[in-house]
């Protein structure tokens, strides 16, 4: 086992672990954002940045700190690895760099983006975005895209984290996509048309961290957070059938998979659970989903309603007096 410190937490963790994996293991907000790694699919990280930190000492035969900030995604624990994420001023400075580049040409449309409320790019802008934007040239804009009758490909609004070809590539058979051009001018191929015919192709929108790939039957029926995100399992011969039905009123108005703390899924569902049942006989219905309290979709509904203290003003005198 390998000994790592981050922020001043120390964790033994097996070899070939990565930073980014050892500070999940610890958790809490000392965890590095990550826009583009994805645990549950091969070879992801290395592209947003997000996720850099500063490693002081670089393992217990070599106490110099490494010369420049490293992707926590892609970066192997040494042991005796001493590493600073919100610790450090330079990495919060670099932070702010890399959310603000993401948004260079990211449109700032979240007021009508259905992914509003569950996007990592709003939140760590939210947490590291400047208020107004330096950039004075004109965006990338593209045409949108139907993948087929349920997806929506809005490239104006991808950062190029190359999960969704991952996902394509991993859960499909083939290669069927991917990025075109280098540089500024990259962009998702349009031949993600042809994966419309695989009965996984749907989990490219869950595993997209921005709203540039959404779910068709979904788009424009309601915020997120007006919505109650329920476990629900169905007789599935495809996948597992575990999936969360997210429920307006006693409708479900869709389904997706169910995602883990760091806004994951767990377990990848085929298509016709996710698209074919949006009737609530359908499904089992198991009971609230466990939403993050942070997030805007715990908000006003359906966690339990923890009463107020309550102070009683003329005992609280007499105990003070009583004290004294
Ligand atoms: S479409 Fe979404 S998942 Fe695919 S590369 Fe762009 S941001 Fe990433
Ligand atoms: S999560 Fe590490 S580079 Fe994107």
């Amino acid at each position: 086992m390998l000994q790592v410190t981050i922020d001043n937490h120390t964790i033994e963790v097996p070899e070939g672990t990565t930073i980014l994996q050892a500070a999940r293991m610890i958790g809490g907000s000392i965890v590095p954002p990550a826009m583009c790694y994805f645990s549950k699919l091969k070879g992801t990280g290395g592209k947003c940045r997000t996720c850099l930190v500063r490693v002081a000492k670089s393992s217990e035969k070599d106490a110099r700190p490494m010369p420049k900030l490293v992707a926590s995604c892609s970066t192997p624990v040494q042991h005796g690895m001493v590493v600073e994420n919100t610790t450090s001023q330079e990495v919060l400075d670099t932070r702010k760099s890399i959310v603000e580049f993401l948004l260079i040409n990211h449109p700032l449309d979240c007021p009508v983006c259905d992914q509003a409320g569950e996007c990592d790019l709003q939140n760590l802008s939210y947490e590291h975005g400047l208020e107004n934007t330096r950039y004075e040239e004109g965006r990338r804009e593209f045409p949108q895209v139907d993948i087929g009758e349920n997806i929506k490909l809005h490239m104006n609004r991808c950062i190029l984290c190359y999960r969704c070809v991952y996902a394509v590539n991993q859960l499909t058979n083939g290669r069927v996509h991917g990025v075109l051009y280098r540089g500024d001018a990259s962009e998702i191929s349009t031949f993600i048309q042809n994966s419309i015919d695989n009965e996984f192709s749907g989990n490219v929108i869950d595993v997209c961290p921005v709203g540039a790939l959404t779910d068709r039957t979904f788009r424009f029926r309601s915020r997120v957070w007006f919505t109650k995100p329920m476990d629900a399992h169905r007789d599935c011969k495809t996948c597992s059938g575990k999936a969360v039905v997210w429920m307006t009123g006693n409708d479900i108005s869709r389904v997706t998979a169910r995602k883990d703390q760091f806004n994951e899924v767990e377990e990848f569902i085929c298509n016709e659970c996710r698209f074919d049942h949006k009737n609530t006989t359908d499904w089992v219905i198991e009971g609230p989903r466990k939403i993050d309290k942070t997030s805007v979709i715990s908000a006003n509904h359906y966690e339990k309603i923890k009463q107020a203290a309550i102070i009683n003003p003329v005992k609280k005198i007499i105990e003070k007096q009583a004290e004294k």
